[in-house]
Formats: structure tokens, sequence, C-alpha cells
């Protein structure tokens, strides 16, 4: 018989109907009541043993982690807390759990830490914790994709492996096919890239934006949502070094529509969430609350979760200059008395986490788009200002993420494009498909990249990035 998923067992009104359930086993109490869950919901399904209707052996195998078959009669549920049950008629136990090796494992009834949890990645989906942060994240990519399609926007993919470093920060990892035990040398003694799998030297992509910006220039408006990997050595709460970004790139748009279309997009997202997963958001909304019990007053949520992620829709996010944050920067608190790692004592210093964290949750208490940066400080391929100092890059920060967007209005003018490249000392045969774009047919385009995990983070409320994506590669650790 074909059997129906927990979520809808859960709002069926097909009672005394035979009905089959599967899924793992999540509690058996007083040999009579088990919680099933089949990962279709957070909820469990209860399923009741009557009287002398399931052999004794069976019974004994039905531990915490089998995988189970029920086969039964749906029921008004004569206990608190679910509205319907199964009364059993017959159990099949298509895995067994040993209870002795459980034990050993995060499955074990008992609280364990995240990062406990995090070595046993492969089990922790298993948890309610991790099933609601694994399904958020599902929504979160569908949701996507419906806003930039409902739009008019075209997916594009751009490729994984590359020869260009977009971002020009040297954090690419290499791929390469040699023997790494005898690399081809030239006459030079330089390693020969010619004798490599692709003739050249080539990494994995940290960005699909420059690709993605050739085919804005043919579909007009596009977006990427892929993987993207830095081999940026920070071994931070936010920081991965292979993380999913969305990247849209659009013609015919300046700064000022990028950061409508940033706004609107993040607000749609977080809107459809708020939506659609109702019962994971409440169950993480409580295990914050809990969370929140064992630490002082002051480390407390302002906001419970979802609270939060309203505050977000019904307000707009507060655009602020470069130029003025510096300013409130300097003049803050913790700068005249030298709470920050690093001071802010002039115009031009790149902005840290602490100073973007400052901004959003102590200053503006709202997310905020920051823009116009110095050009110095941001990537070669941004639009100059007539002021020649400062570049059209935004930058949007969130409470308790910090930049969860970077993007900015492209530079279409060849001859700056060229000089900043020059000064970069980025070759132009390099990217000559790239300036090309600008060769035929240029014009006024402008594109972002959001972190998808920094997004899954804000919306899950978990505290470290390694605990959104279902496998975190980060430095030293690439597990599973
Ligand atoms: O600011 P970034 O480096 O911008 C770009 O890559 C542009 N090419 C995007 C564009 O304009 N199309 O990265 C964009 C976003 C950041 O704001 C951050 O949310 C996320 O990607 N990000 C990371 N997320 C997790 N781990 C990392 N190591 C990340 N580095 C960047
Ligand atoms: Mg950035």
């Amino acid at each position: 018989m074909k059997h129906t998923k927990v979520i809808d067992v859960l709002k069926s009104d097909k009672l005394l109907q035979p009905i089959t359930v599967k899924g793992w086993v999540r509690s058996f109490r007083n040999d009579r009541f088990i919680a099933i869950n089949d990962g279709s919901t957070i909820k469990n399904i209860q399923c009741v043993l009557e009287d002398n209707t399931i052999d004794q052996h069976i019974i004994d195998r039905i531990n915490i982690g089998a995988a189970i078959v029920v086969d039964g009669t749906l029921a008004e549920s004569e206990g608190k807390g679910q509205r319907v049950e199964i009364k059993v008629t017959s159990i099949d136990i298509q895995g067994d759990a040993d209870p002795e090796e459980l034990k050993l494992t995060i499955l074990s009834p008992k609280r364990h830490s995240l990062e406990k949890l995090r070595e046993q990645a492969h089990l922790r989906v298993r948890t309610n914790t991790f099933g609601a942060i694994m399904r958020l994240r599902s929504k979160l990519s569908f949701a996507i994709h419906e806003y930039f399609q409902k739009n008019d926007f075209y997916y594009v993919h751009t490729p994984i492996i590359t020869g260009s470093d977009a971002e020009g920060a040297g954090e690419a990892f290499k791929v390469t096919n040699f023997d790494l035990n005898n690399v081809p040398k030239d006459e030079n003694g330089a390693i020969d890239y010619k004798q490599d799998f692709f003739g050249r030297e080539t990494n994995l992509t940290v960005s699909g934006q420059l690709e993605g910006e050739t085919y804005a220039m043919g579909l007009g408006q596009i977006y990427t949502f892929g993987p993207t990997f830095r081999a940026e050595n920070s071994n931070t709460s936010r920081h991965l070094a292979e993380f999913w970004m969305v990247e849209p790139e659009i013609a015919f748009c300046d700064l000022d529509g990028n950061m409508d279309l940033a706004e609107d997009f993040i607000k749609y997202v977080i809107q459809y969430v708020l939506d659609n997963c109702q019962d994971d958001l409440e169950f993480l909304e409580n295990r914050l609350v809990q969370e929140d019990k064992q630490k002082p007053q002051a480390e407390r949520a302002e906001m419970l979760l979802r609270d939060k992620l309203k505050f977000v829709l019904e307000n707009n996010f507060k655009r602020v200059s470069y130029t003025e944050a510096i300013e409130i920067l300097k003049n803050s608190k913790p700068n005249k008395k030298k709470k920050f790692k690093y001071p802010i004592n002039e115009w031009g210093a790149d902005l840290q986490s602490e100073h973007e964290r400052y901004l959003v949750e102590k200053h503006f208490k709202c997310p905020v788009i920051l823009f116009d940066y110095p050009a110095k400080i941001k990537a070669f391929y941004m639009r100059l200002n007539e002021d020649e100092k400062t570049v059209r890059a935004m930058d949007i920060l969130f409470p308790g993420i910090g930049e969860i967007v970077g993007g900015s209005q492209r530079e279409e003018r060849l001859d700056v494009l060229k000089e900043k490249m020059k000064a970069l000392e980025i070759p132009e045969e390099e990217l000559w498909w790239y300036l090309d774009t600008r060769k035929f047919g240029t014009c006024t385009h402008s594109g972002f990249g959001l972190g998808f995990e920094r997004l899954v983070l804000f919306v899950t409320g978990m505290g470290n990035i390694r605990d959104v994506i279902p496998y975190p590669r980060t430095p030293l650790n690439a597990e599973f």
C-alpha cells in the first residue's frame, strides 16, 4: 500500500480509514506510544500499540533511530498535543538501530552541543533543529528562484572551473590535473601550465559575476545561484570555503535600481518563509528562547525570531554613504573608548565586521545599505564616481550577520576599466572577453551577490554558518 507522509496524516480527516506511514522512531514510551518522524514536517505522528496486536519480538526492535513501516487506522487522539494518531495494526521494521551503538551517537536522547552535532553531520539532519534548518534552506532556495522567475530574470549556469579570479583577491582554489610529485616546468623553471588539463591555469570560481555580466548583455536580466569557493583562511562563524551565492545582473540598471532590487528580493524571500514555514520557524524561535535563558540579560536577543523577520519586512533599509558611515564610526563611543580592534581614524579605512555590526545593531538598529565606497578597497569592476575617489559599490549589512550582500554598478566605460586593470596589474589578455562587453554595446548595468548561507543564518537565527549548510567546508575541515 502507498504510504502517507506525516505532514499529510496530521492534516487528514479520514478517521477510521486504513493508513500506512514510514519513518524513523523518535521515541517509544511505555511499550505503547511510538513517535515517528519522516522529515516531511518537524512534527511527529503518534502511533499507539493496542494490547496484544504486535509480537513481543517486534516490539523489542522498536528503538530510537530505527526505520519502520506502520499500518493502522487513523483515529482522533486521546492524548494532548496532537489532533490525530494512528492505532497500529502491524509493524514492519525496515532498518534496526542497535541501542548500544546508538548511545555513542548524537541520536541518543540527550542534549548535544552544536559542536558535537557537527562531528556527526551525517546524522544531525535527524534532529529537530537540523531538520528545521534544512527544510528552511530548501524553501529559501525555491523562493529565490520563484522571485527571479516571476520578475523575468533568466537563470544562467556560470562555470565552476574558470581561469578568472573575479574578485582579484587571490583567494581562489587551484584546479590542476598535474601529478603533484612531478610538476612539468618550462625552460625558465616555472610551472608549465600549457601541459595541464586545460592548457592554462584554472581555479574554482569565487563568483559567477563576470560571466554573468556577459549574459546580462544579451538576456537583459539574469541570475546565477550556485556554489562558490574561497580559500580565505578566515576561521569565523560567518565564513565558509564553499558557499552558495545568488548573483543577479541587470542591464540598463544603475546603483539605485540595484539597491531597490536587492531590498525587494530579500523581503520577498523572508515573506515566503513566514508564509510557508511556520512550524519550523516556531520551533527555532523557541529553541532560541531556551538558549537565551542560559545567557546574561545583556546578551539576550531583543526580538523573537519571527518578530525580527517581520521587522525587516516592515522597515526600509537605511541607505547611508560610506563617508557618512565613517563620520558616525569616528565619533562613536567604542571608537573613542578604543574598544574597536581596528580603530577608525580616517576616511578610506576598510570596514571590519565590528564596524558593520556597530552601525546596524547599535546605531541604526535596522538593515543598512552602505554605498559609494573608496575605490581603493573595492574590486576593479566597480564604476568610478565623478569624484574619482569613490565607486558605486553597495554592501547590505544585517543585524547579527554583518555583510549579507555585496554589489555595485559596473564600470561600463572601456577606457576607465582598462586604466583600472592596468593599475591593479590585471592582464588584459586574461579578460579579453570581459572587455569585449564594453566594446560592443556597453551599457549602464549593475548586480550584486547575496551569500546564501548568511541569509539562512539570519532566517534561522543560528549563530554559526557551519550549522546552516549540510557539510561545511572550512580551513582544516572537509570531512564527509
Ligand atoms: O562581497 P562579495 O565578495 O562579492 C562578490 O563576489 C561579487 N562578485 C558579487 C556580485 O556583485 N555579483 O561576496 C558576495 C556575498 C557577501 O556579501 C557575503 O554574503 C557572501 O557573498 N560571502 C561569503 N559567505 C560565506 N563565506 C564566505 N567566505 C563568503 N564570502 C562572501
Ligand atoms: Mg563583499
